[in-house]
C-alpha cells in the first residue's frame, strides 16, 4: 500500500528501511523523498516506521517488553 502518493513510497519501503537499521525517520525521508511534497503522509509514515522499528528491534533481541 502506498503511504506517500507524491513520491510513490510504499509501506514495505518504510519497513525495509527500519529492518535495515534506519534509526530515524529522517533517514527514510532522505532515501525516498517521503513527505517532501504535500506532507500529508508524514504522520502515518512515522507510525509505520515506529512500529517496524520496534518489531525489528524485538526480532534482533534488542528490546523486550516488560
Ligand atoms: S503524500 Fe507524501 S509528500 Fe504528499
Amino acid at each position: 500500500m502506498y503511504v506517500c502518493i507524491c513520491k510513490q513510497v510504499k509501506e514495505r519501503d518504510i519497513i525495509d528501511a527500519a529492518e535495515r537499521g534506519a534509526a530515524h525517520m529522517r533517514e527514510v525521508r532522505e532515501c525516498t523523498g517521503l513527505g517532501s511534497q504535500c506532507g500529508k503522509c508524514a504522520r502515518y509514515a512515522k507510525s509505520v516506521f515506529r512500529e517496524a522499528q520496534l518489531k525489528a528491534q524485538q526480532s534482533a533481541g534488542l528490546f523486550t517488553a516488560a
